[in-house]
């Protein structure tokens, strides 16, 4: 069988993103650590304590999925729960997809390029911006870089304070890992690392709700990676109309865990989408942007 030049790089940029040159190994949680975790448990549950007696009391009107996701965050919490959750925001990769979802993201990009959805790929919420980076590899390495261009819209400032309680919750811990803030500069080191700081790469920086209402453009490839309901929710809204028949919706957080699962649901009730979601993994769903008569 002949060498696959283009699978190979392919393969090595997705290994290299994921971290997985590099990969150090998985150590036990620190003394410190846990400290850390324990008072940073006791700072969320003193901030949010009318929530926590109004949880203990059931008498918090959510729906049962929010209502889980509480409880495990305020009062069910362990401290090696906290101390993962404080380690996520420094693995040696420049994604925190793992290696089925960045198949997954790499044949949903692939198909739209071989059924030629006409459109460029976004990521709205990009963290370091391997996944990024990835689509752009993918784009140049199919011979369509020229034609196609990669969107990179986040903050570069990390996460806004949201305004859906649960969100609000699971925030106050992330706060503590600096929410995700990674600098435009950064990120575009990152792309020039990986030989993929061209000009088919271009940047949106700043919060979606500024940025994304004005975009003009036409999407083959829509990933949405900014967790909280009303980051998700803008997206969809200003963005959804400029997915190509055929396109692809990526939603890297459909679990109720976060607000972004409750957004997609709202939105597609809204706008009467039926198409079907395919699950990726416990978390990661897509959808394609079918014309109405299929
Ligand atoms: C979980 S991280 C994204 C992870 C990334 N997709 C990856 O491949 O690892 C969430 C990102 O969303 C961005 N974000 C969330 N809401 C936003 C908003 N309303 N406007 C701009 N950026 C936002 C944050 O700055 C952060 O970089």
């Amino acid at each position: 069988m002949a060498f696959d030049l283009e699978q190979a790089y392919l393969d090595l940029v997705q290994t290299a993103i994921g971290g997985g040159l590099c990969n150090p190994p998985d150590l036990p949680f620190s003394k410190q650590e846990l400290l850390r975790a324990r008072a940073l448990t006791r700072r969320v549950r003193s901030i949010f304590a009318p929530e926590v007696r109004a949880l203990k009391k059931n008498q918090l009107a959510l729906s049962e999925p929010a209502l889980t996701t509480l409880r495990g965050l305020l009062l069910d919490f362990q401290a090696e729960d906290v101390a993962r959750l404080l380690r996520i925001n420094s693995p040696v990769g420049h994604t925190l997809l793992g290696q089925e979802a960045l198949t997954s993201l790499r044949n949903c990009a692939r198909q739209a390029i071989w059924l030629r959805v006409p459109g460029d790929f976004m990521e709205c919420g990009t963290w370091r911006g391997g996944a990024c980076i990835l689509l752009r590899a993918i784009q140049n390495a199919l011979g369509v870089g020229s034609r196609r261009r990669t969107w990179v819209a986040d903050s570069f400032q990390g996460l806004p304070q949201p305004d859906q309680l649960v969100d609000a919750v699971l925030h106050a811990y992330l706060k503590e890992t600096g929410s995700f803030s990674v600098s435009l500069e950064e990120v575009r080191q990152n792309f020039a690392r990986y030989g993929l700081l061209d000009e088919g790469v271009c940047f949106l920086p700043g919060w979606f709700a500024d940025t994304l209402p004005s975009w003009q453009g036409q999407l083959a490839l829509l990933r949405l990676d900014g967790d909280w309901y009303e980051s998700t929710y803008t997206a969809l809204e200003h963005l959804y109309d400029k997915v190509s028949w055929g396109g692809f919706i990526i939603i890297d957080d459909y679990n109720p865990v976060i607000g972004a699962y409750a957004a997609v649901n709202d939105f597609r009730a809204a706008r009467s989408i039926t198409d079907p979601l395919v699950q990726v993994d416990h978390q990661i769903h897509f959808w394609r942007k079918l014309p109405p008569h299929i």
